[in-house]
């Protein structure tokens, strides 16, 4: 069974060829990163013009390299959703047209569904059922999938996406977007202990999360202890009046970007833990962009071996969309 399929629910514009569900014979993504960087963050309408230019070309390109031809398909897929819009529409509208002109079954994908049950690409043998942490910059989920198809959402945010809290800490350090990987990379180089962040709790009765408040308290240190640390580009018009003399920084922003980490990484992981154990699952599975950084990879292996989890992370690849 040959299905193409085609992702536009963000900035980047995929195709795939999967054989029989799990063998992926190609998957061919163009980045919009570049288009977006100048605005700090994706521009929907902008987002939605250049999936038009470049799906043909990319899933030509996926088909090319499957060495698979039209008429070779057995089916094609598409996320449905959730997802901007406009992006979505445009690949939908592909996949309907060809699933009409070439005769084929058309299989609406949803987006969270396809994070949930990404790392069965890898590693089809992980048991059902699992707790999965979907982290990206939209969403922060907590789900138990029971089976295929069924999944119930444990907890989520209340507020920011935790990828989102990464690309606004970025933006006020002036790193450009998106602010995950420079974070990740950044904090490194810090001192996690260097200054003292929140740890987000909402309460340890709720799987919820809550990352606006860190993201806060990061501006505050910034703008109060370390000012020469903030971009004034990373502000709006709000934020840049508040901004006092301060007393040039005592810390770098290495160590702001470790520290922040640190306070997410940990949130994420004590709720990740805690939904595996009040489940009584011994199973945990992480998704989204969020998932390929470093240390939230690490402290969740850690803390799953301690609490006698098994933790598996999709390839940095297949983390994202
Ligand atoms: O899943 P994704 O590609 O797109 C959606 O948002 O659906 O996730 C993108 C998010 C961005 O917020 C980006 O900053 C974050 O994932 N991200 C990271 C890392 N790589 C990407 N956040 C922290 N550490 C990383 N290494
Ligand atoms: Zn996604």
């Amino acid at each position: 069974m040959l299905i193409l399929a085609i992702e536009t629910s963000c900035d980047d514009t995929s195709a795939a060829v999967v054989e029989d569900g799990v063998n992926v014979l190609s998957g061919v993504v163009s980045s919009q990163v570049e288009v977006h960087a100048k605005y700090g963050g994706v521009v929907p309408e902008l987002a939605c013009r250049k999936h038009i230019e470049n799906l043909g070309p990319v899933v030509q390109m996926a088909l090319n390299e499957a060495g698979v031809k039209l008429e070779g398909l057995d089916a094609l897929a598409a996320t449905v959703g959730p997802g901007l819009v406009g992006a979505l529409l445009v690949g939908l509208n592909t996949a309907k047209s060809m699933s009409y002109a070439l005769r084929l079954p058309l299989i609406g994908v949803n987006h969270l569904e396809s994070h949930i049950l990404s790392i069965l690409l890898e590693k089809p043998d992980v048991p059902f059922p699992y707790v999965a942490l979907v982290v990206s910059g939209g969403h922060t989920n907590l789900y138990l999938a029971e089976a295929p198809c069924r999944y119930e959402l444990l907890g989520r945010t209340r507020d920011d996406a935790a990828g989102e809290a990464f690309d606004k800490v970025a933006k006020m350090l002036g790193l450009g977007y998106p602010g995950g990987p420079v974070i990740d990379r950044m904090a490194g180089e810090g001192n996690p202990e260097a200054v003292d962040f929140p740890r987000p709790y909402i309460s340890p009765d709720t799987l919820d999360f809550s990352f606006s408040g860190l993201k806060t308290a990061v501006f505050y240190f910034l703008r109060d202890k370390a000012p020469a640390l903030l971009a004034s580009d990373g502000l709006t018009d709000k934020q840049s009046h508040q901004v006092g003399e301060g007393t040039g920084a005592a810390v770098k922003a290495e160590d702001v970007a470790a520290a922040f980490q640190k306070s997410a990484v940990e949130v994420l992981v004590a709720k990740t833990v805690q939904a595996a154990e009040s489940r009584g699952v011994s199973t945990v599975v992480t998704a989204g962009g969020v998932a390929a950084n470093s240390a939230l990879r690490k402290e969740l292996s850690d803390a799953g071996e301690a609490a006698g989890l098994q933790v598996y992370h999709p390839s940095p690849a297949l983390c994202t969309d």
